[in-house]
Parts: C-alpha cells; sequence; structure tokens
C-alpha cells in the first residue's frame, strides 16, 4: 500500500468559474468621478493607469442576494453540471476563502446544503473544511484533497474544492480599481481528465508580515499597497527556488530552468499587471543564473548582471524595467502568460479564486484547446500575510475535460452598474446593530436561475435560536 499511494495519478478533473451578473467599467463614469478624487491630472490619466498599469477595464460587484457562499456553490453546480456526475460521488467540500460569511460555520456546509437542494440529493458522509489564508487558502485546500487521494484515504471518487471571495477595499483607496468577486470549483480525482498533477515537487514557504491583512470588525481590507507586491515578489521568488530543486530531482531534468520545466507560468492575479512584475523575477532568476544566455542578457538588461541587484532594490527594479521591454522576456510573457490574464482583465481580483482563474482563462482563450494536452503548468500561489506555494501538473485531455462558459457568460449577460448603485451595493445593508445582523438590502437584479441570500435570522428565544444566521434558497428563472 505504501508503494501503491505514491504512484497514484492526482489532479484536477474540471474546473468552473461563477462571477456576478453586476460590473463596474472602470473606463466610463467611474473614472469621470474617481479623477479628481484620487487627484490624477485627468480623467485620461487614470483611465491609462488602471487599463495599462495596472491592467483591469471591468471589475465584477456582487448583488445584495450574493456572498461568497452562492457564489461558492454556483461554480460548484457548474463543475459537477460540466462533468457529468453524480454530486453523490463526492466525498470531501473544501472551500478557500478569506471573505468568510459566519465566523464559525464552514461555507463549505452552506454549500453542501444548497447542493442538496439542487439536485434533490443527501450528501452525509462528507468532510466540508474551510481554510483561510488570504489568497492561498484554496492552494491548500487543493494540497489537502490531493493527499488524501494519494494517500488512498479518500472515500469517494471526487472531492471540490472551492475558492471563493469577494474582494473590497475602501472607496476613493489605491486598491478600489483591484476589487472583484467571483468562485472558482474544481473537482479533484484520481486519473484526472484536465490535469495531473506533479507529485513531491511543491515548494511551500511561510513569512510572518503585514502586507495586506483584514481585522475583525472590518469589511474593506487594509493594505500597504507597494510593500504587498514585494513580499509577494520575494516570497514567489523563494517558493520556486525551493520547486525547482524537487522539480529538478523529481522530474528527471538536473539544472534546468522554469521556462524549460513549464510550458504556462500562471500567477496568482490581484491585477494583471502583477503578473508581469511575478514573470520579471521568477524569469529574470532564471536567465541570469543561466551562462549560455550572458550575451543576450547583457545585451538586453545589463542590470541584471550586477552583483549589486541582491542587495540594492533599486538597481533590481531598473533591471527588471530593462528586462520587461527586451525581445526575450515579451516573447515569453506572450506566449506563456499573457493567456491566463483574459478574464481577469474583466472580472478583477477574486483572492483565492484569482489563481485558478488564471487556469480557467488560459483554457478558455486557447485556440487549439486540445494542443495544450502533454503541456505542463507551473502555479505560483500567494497569500498574504505570508505564504507562497509553487507547484505544477500536465494537461490530459484538455478539449473534452473543459467546458467553455466564462467568456460567453461576461459577453452575454453582465449588466453595468452606475457609481451611485455601485457604491450602494459597496455599503452593503444598514443595521443599528452590527452589519452580519442586518437583512439583505434591494437587489440590483432580482434573483433569477441562481441560490440568493434569502434572509438572516433574527429570532433568540426558547423555542428558537437563529440571530443573525443566513438562509440561502435556489430562486428558479
Ligand atoms: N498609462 C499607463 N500606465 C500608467 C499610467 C498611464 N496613464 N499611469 C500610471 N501607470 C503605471 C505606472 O507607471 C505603474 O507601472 P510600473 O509599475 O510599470 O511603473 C502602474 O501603472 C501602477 O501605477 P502606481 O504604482 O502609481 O499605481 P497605484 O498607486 O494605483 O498602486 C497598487 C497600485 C499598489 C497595486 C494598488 O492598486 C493597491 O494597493 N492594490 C491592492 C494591493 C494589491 O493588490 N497588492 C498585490 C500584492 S498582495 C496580493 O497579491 C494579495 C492580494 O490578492 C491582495
Amino acid at each position: 500500500m505504501q508503494n501503491g499511494s505514491s504512484s497514484r495519478t492526482v489532479g484536477i478533473d474540471a474546473i468552473a468559474v461563477h462571477v456576478p451578473r453586476l460590473y463596474l467599467d472602470l473606463r466610463d463614469e467611474w473614472a469621470r468621478v474617481r479623477a479628481p478624487e484620487l487627484g490624477e491630472a485627468s480623467v485620461e490619466q487614470l483611465v491609462g493607469k488602471v487599463s495599462k498599469g495596472v491592467g483591469v477595464t471591468e471589475m465584477a460587484v456582487p448583488d445584495a442576494h450574493e456572498d461568497s457562499a452562492t457564489l461558492a456553490a454556483m461554480a460548484a453546480v457548474k463543475a459537477i453540471t460540466h462533468a457529468g456526475i453524480d454530486p453523490r460521488d463526492v466525498g470531501t467540500i473544501a472551500v478557500g476563502t478569506e471573505t468568510t460569511v459566519d465566523q464559525s460555520k464552514s461555507i463549505g456546509a452552506y454549500v453542501l446544503g444548497m447542493i442538496e437542494e439542487h439536485f434533490g440529493v443527501e450528501l452525509r458522509r462528507v468532510g466540508a473544511p474551510q481554510f483561510q489564508f488570504a489568497c492561498i487558502g484554496a492552494t491548500y485546500a487543493l494540497e489537502s484533497a490531493v493527499n488524501a487521494f494519494r494517500a488512498g484515504e479518500a472515500t469517494k471518487p471526487y472531492s471540490l474544492v472551492i475558492a471563493t471571495d469577494v474582494s473590497k477595499y475602501p472607496l476613493k483607496s489605491a486598491g478600489e480599481y483591484t476589487q472583484g468577486a467571483g468562485a472558482v470549483a474544481m473537482l479533484v480525482s484520481e486519473s484526472p481528465r484536465l490535469l495531473a498533477l506533479d507529485a513531491r515537487v511543491a515548494g511551500t514557504i511561510t513569512r510572518d508580515e503585514r502586507d495586506f491583512f483584514r481585522p475583525n470588525g472590518l469589511s474593506t481590507a487594509v493594505v500597504d499597497g507597494k510593500y504587498s507586491i514585494d513580499v509577494y515578489l520575494g516570497a514567489i521568488a523563494e517558493a520556486t527556488e525551493m520547486y525547482l530543486e524537487r522539480a529538478r530531482a523529481e522530474l528527471g531534468r538536473p539544472g534546468a530552468r522554469i521556462d524549460q520545466l513549464a510550458d504556462h507560468l500562471l500567477f496568482h492575479v490581484p491585477f494583471p499587471r502583477m503578473s508581469e512584475y511575478a514573470a520579471l523575477r521568477v524569469l529574470g532568476e532564471a536567465w541570469r543564473a543561466d551562462g549560455s544566455l550572458r550575451g543576450t542578457i547583457a545585451a538586453a538588461a545589463p542590470q541584471l548582471l550586477s552583483t549589486e541587484l541582491e542587495r540594492d532594490p533599486a538597481v533590481r527594479k531598473e533591471a527588471e524595467k530593462a528586462l520587461a521591454k527586451s525581445v526575450l522576456f515579451r516573447e515569453c510573457y506572450e506566449r506563456r502568460i499573457e493567456p491566463s490574464l483574459a478574464l481577469s482583465r474583466r472580472i478583477g481580483n477574486i483572492y483565492s479564486g484569482s489563481m485558478y482563474l488564471a487556469l480557467a482563462s488560459l483554457l478558455e482563450t486557447a485556440a487549439d484547446r486540445a494542443a495544450l494536452a502533454g503541456s505542463r503548468a507551473a502555479f505560483f500561489s500567494y497569500g498574504s500575510g505570508a505564504s507562497a506555494r509553487v507547484f505544477s501538473g500536465v494537461f490530459v485531455d484538455p478539449q473534452r475535460a473543459y467546458v467553455p462558459h466564462v467568456t460567453q457568460a461576461l459577453d452575454g449577460a453582465r449588466v453595468p452598474l452606475d457609481v451611485a448603485t455601485y457604491e450602494r451595493l459597496h455599503a452593503g445593508p444598514s443595521s443599528d446593530g452590527p452589519p452580519s445582523l442586518a437583512q439583505p438590502g434591494k437587489s440590483v437584479l432580482p434573483p433569477a436561475g441562481e441560490f440568493a441570500l434569502a434572509r438572516i435570522g433574527t429570532d433568540q428565544g426558547p423555542a428558537r435560536t437563529d440571530l443573525g444566521y443566513r438562509y440561502y434558497e435556489w430562486v428558479a428563472s
């Protein structure tokens, strides 16, 4: 048995995404209102910064009846339906989130209840834990699910891993245009149809950091923007180093660079430009260490070869700026990274799901999805506070395993918000007591063909106690 467990092929069998129908266009009224409030020189300057410098044009906004639990349940239903499996074959529902809906109850249990209602099944012999560590929570959930299969401990053919979040920063802050909302659900199994994860290669690191956090009682995150970028880059570089040590040995590729091991580099995407910064760091480290590229690097980004690079952040910044313009980097970026960013440009940051949204984006936008089979994707997961995990997997049969649905949803059924309505939704429902006891506000789009937060419990007495409990229901179209 101990050898049988290590030879199991485990990975992602199916993946599905759900995002709210409402969105805010960041090139429109919002930019006209915010440009003076943010002290920008002009509306065009703000639009340029947000759409090119940061890389987002639209961001998903949850309606009053949507939260991390409804988004998760919707993604789960799509994953189960697309994969064509019986929901009773799911043994674990593991949720990664940093915007939970209750301080005690797992979103996994809420999702279980919604799946039971939707499919008319009973799911009792199921575990439903929640994993929290900023944006890396779902990666830890995935690791746990995968390890259960590898150890031969899974009791049913599938585990459901769901990343779900509503990203919220204060209005009129630099974080505002990096908000978003959405969930990604993945079915994990043995002999997966979509992506087989490489065993024994992952590199994980954790540092005690204050780059981004959300103190109890606050609905918006506190972030030290520039510092958070530095921590992200340092953590990812360190975890990549560890991944490379293990992957070179395990995959029998001594000395191989990251871009020689992996065909696609999928990063945690708080905003699309961050993937470019991360690619510059990871590829810059790989290329400066490779003697065969010395001439090319010396011509394109000579600072990258400087001995000062490790000590002086200004030298590193200059080196990476030069590398960003080089043909070597641009070609690699366009081929291996850009396809993973299309969805986040239109959805924004969905925190724990954003790296998995990058995977969906690659699948969604591939001109020839079948041709991805056999190629390797490296994943660079990051959670503030701070932890990074780098791992990889090989596509199996993406043409048959992936059902395109996200671009269609974005192109078809989305409804743009005006700034006043967006700000009302952002403020949330009002209450005399804690916000978590307030009834959901009026929806902009009445729920239809989806799960909805129906009401918040108000009873606290001998007969029944449900004060603050969240009741969800399926609303037919
Ligand atoms: N046209 C094109 N580009 C423009 C421009 C224009 N008109 N105006 C500015 N730019 C460029 C800038 O030059 C800059 O690019 P470079 O880095 O290449 O120089 C880019 O736009 C961004 O400009 P700023 O740095 O001035 O942007 P900002 O002050 O708005 O800050 C931010 C950006 C720090 C990301 C801010 O949005 C923020 O705090 N976001 C939230 C925190 C975050 O996402 N951190 C990421 C790491 S932490 C993490 O990943 C966890 C998580 O999910 C939160």
